[in-house]
């Protein structure tokens, strides 16, 4: 099953709930909100609050990524405001288990998240726990940069290593994909996309989402 989450971060912040109900409206399967803190990546974005509002407004599947350096200390918070999945970060993680753990013990996904550079090899005894992995397809603070092309190789590499080891977890992608890469990354062996500035900086939101889903599942049946 492939899936679209949006990414908020492009979002006009002055109408934000005007877009979520737009990505909705678009058919998006839910909403990634990208949590920075100014020192695990050099921007500050949104925290638990933001994910509270949304959701007492709007129940969509709220997926949380935390590029944070200490994301144990935020779990309970984002839990609470009702997030439905959370990504801690592997670079920043002492006891990864116990993280994944303290994430699953609140009732939500748990997935592990890794910059560009960082090689899969952390996974090797952790990947069995999470429930999906986000390989990061920019290095991750912004919206609107550009897909790292040798990241094709990678998501292949972990979908071969899933299949290989007779895995479940989704592989999740983010950072500067497109309706032109798309297929690519989807052929490579992800299957949940986030893309924030491909659709939020579109003037129709509902419009951008609607046509981004179907080209990517004209792209999974072909
Ligand atoms: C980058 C964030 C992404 C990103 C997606 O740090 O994690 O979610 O903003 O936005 P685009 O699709 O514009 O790269
Ligand atoms: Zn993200």
């Amino acid at each position: 099953m492939v899936k679209l989450i949006p990414s908020i971060l492009s979002a006009d912040f002055f109408d934000l709930g005007h877009a979520v109900k737009e990505l909705q409206k678009g058919g998006a399967d839910g909403i990634h909100v990208d949590v920075m803190d100014g020192h695990f990546v050099p921007n500050i974005s949104m925290g638990p609050m933001v994910v509270k509002s949304i959701k007492s407004h709007i129940n969509m599947f709220m997926d949380v990524h935390l590029m944070i350096d200490n994301p144990d200390e935020y779990i309970d918070a984002f839990s609470k405001a009702g997030a439905d999945s959370i990504t801690v970060h592997a670079e920043v993680l002492r006891h990864p288990l116990r993280t994944i753990d303290i994430i699953k013990r609140n009732g939500l996904k748990a997935a592990i998240a890794l910059n560009p550079a960082t090689p899969l090899s952390v996974l090797d005894y952790i990947m069995d726990a999470a429930d999906m992995i986000l390989l990061m397809t920019v290095n991750p603070g912004f919206g609107g940069q550009q897909f790292i092309p040798s990241m094709l190789d990678k998501i292949a590499d972990l979908k071969r290593i899933k299949d290989n080891r007779g895995f479940n977890f989704d592989i999740q992608i983010d950072g500067g994909i497109t309706m032109d890469n798309v297929h690519a990354v989807m052929a490579a062996g992800a299957n949940v996309i986030v893309t924030g500035s491909a659709i939020l900086n579109q003037p129709d939101i509902a419009e951008a989402a609607a046509d981004f889903k179907y080209n990517m599942l004209r792209g999974a049946m072909a």
